[in-house]
């Protein structure tokens, strides 16, 4: 550990926060100097840190984006060959319209296609086009969609209004003021938001922004009443599948509905861990793009496009929705068998790839920290989360259940004498994104 505590000591000086994601900083999982926070190499879910220690993932696997696996054989060999025929040049990557193909092959309600290379800006452009189109300026939301002005100013009227979505308190600090009430948040799933929001507000609004499946999937006729709702009044209904994106099937969680919007935007494991997202949506929206400005160097890039075209391809052949989909449920199984063995009561959250669980305890912040320290002596990055991957395979799984239920068992021994706190080695961590826990 003695290097990557020096490297971190010296980041803490000269970059704010460490990491340039949220995510990512150490605290939000364990604060002081105990996380392995760099890493030299990874595969699989195999993580080596920086003095060579290996450690199996057990948390979101590169905060959602590898699926299929850290340094993949397949997509590694697209990524070279890309590089190699060069990645970047005066003319476009063919990839750009065989992707394009195969997206509205997913697609076949769509038209048009845009490519950038992080969430958060797609999501703007997406904002950005809604409001070409339809020459209205105010936004509805639900969810988390970015760190961009058109999401943060939200919070301008009231701090409050991003609490659960993103994080409770945020300060739109640096968005300018006049921005004021152009986004409107939304409850997931509220009839009672439904009709007081939303409908209230649609008129005046360019798009409704939504994730089609958050923790859960809304209701079917939730959606399809949102779907109405864009319609009759010329808004531009946006699917964030950012997250939800290939994780149960090859295309987007709104497809289980069967809810068409009018642009659907995927991201982070669309390449697996190669920067890259697509703005699908019909072509009377996505073509303005052309009229307001949108453009930028290296959504031309070559690497992007290639692999997301391999990684669709392979989630296809593979059926990977339908096994990330048995891994999740077998994770869940691991953590309510290991809390009923320990007489722990325990909460389950999300759908099966993206599960998540809490144990009602006197002081969660305190348990989980404990939970996530104490598999980490075992070598395995914990976190009150799980992401299921293609490498999360029966024999990892082994060993994760065999870590999970030691750790329950000490922690159901410290909770009876109520000193979990006391076996902390640091202080306790951050607590994550309102939006992933609905928890404090
Ligand atoms: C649903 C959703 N939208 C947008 C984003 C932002 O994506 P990025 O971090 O690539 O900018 C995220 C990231 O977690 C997300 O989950």
């Amino acid at each position: 550990m003695k290097n990557s505590i020096k490297l971190h000591n010296k980041a803490k000086k000269i970059i704010p926060g460490v990491s340039q994601l949220l995510g990512k900083r150490p605290d939000m999982y364990l604060p002081g100097d105990k996380w392995p926070t760099y890493y030299s190499k990874a595969k699989g879910v195999t993580i080596w840190g920086l003095d060579g220690k290996k450690y199996l993932d057990f948390t979101m696997v590169g905060i959602g984006t590898s699926v299929l696996g850290y340094s993949d054989n397949d997509m590694n060999k697209i990524a070279i060959n890309a590089i190699k025929s060069g990645s970047m040049t005066t003319l476009n990557a063919p990839e750009d319209v065989k992707l394009a193909e195969e997206l509205l092959k997913i697609h076949p309600w769509a038209s048009s296609v845009k490519y950038a290379r992080t969430g958060g800006e797609s999501m703007s452009i997406a904002v950005r086009l809604s409001r070409a189109y339809t020459r209205k300026e105010k936004v509805l939301f639900c969810g988390y969609h970015g760190w961009h002005d058109w999401y943060l100013s939200a919070n301008i009227s009231s701090k409050k209004k991003l609490d659960t979505h993103l994080l409770p308190g945020l300060e739109p600090l640096g968005v300018p003021k006049n921005l004021k009430n152009t986004a409107i948040p939304f409850k997931f799933n509220d009839w009672e938001d439904l009709n007081k929001v939303v409908k209230k507000h649609a008129k005046d609004c360019a798009a409704i922004v939504f994730e089609p499946c958050r923790e859960y999937f809304p209701e079917k006729k939730y959606l399809q009443e949102l779907r109405k709702i864009a319609t009759q009044n010329n808004c531009v209904l946006i699917f964030d599948e950012i997250t939800s994106g290939w994780r149960i099937n090859t295309g987007g969680a709104h497809q289980i509905l069967r809810v068409n919007p009018d642009i659907v935007v995927y991201g982070k494991t669309i390449a697996n861990g190669i920067p890259m997202a697509a703005i699908v949506g019909r072509k009377e929206i996505i073509s303005l793009s052309l009229k307001t400005f949108i453009s930028s160097a290296f959504w031309t890039e070559r690497v992007g496009p290639a692999c997301a075209l391999a990684f669709i391809k392979k989630h296809r052949k593979i059926n990977a929705g339908k096994k990330l989909d048995k891994i999740g449920k077998e994770i869940k199984k691991i953590w309510i068998n290991a809390a009923k063995k320990n007489n722990l009561k325990i909460e389950i959250q999300g759908i099966n790839p993206l599960a998540s669980f809490k144990l009602i305890t006197k002081d969660w912040p305190a348990t989980i920290t404990y939970f996530i320290q104490e598999m980490l002596k075992k070598n395995i990055l914990a976190s009150d989360r799980c992401y299921a991957n293609l490498n999360h395979n029966s024999k990892v799984l082994r060993l994760y259940k065999k870590a999970c239920e030691e750790v329950f068992k000490k922690i159901s021994h410290l909770e009876n004498k109520g000193t979990i706190k006391s076996h902390l080695d640091g202080p306790i961590k951050q607590m994550g994104f309102a939006r992933l826990t609905n928890r404090k």
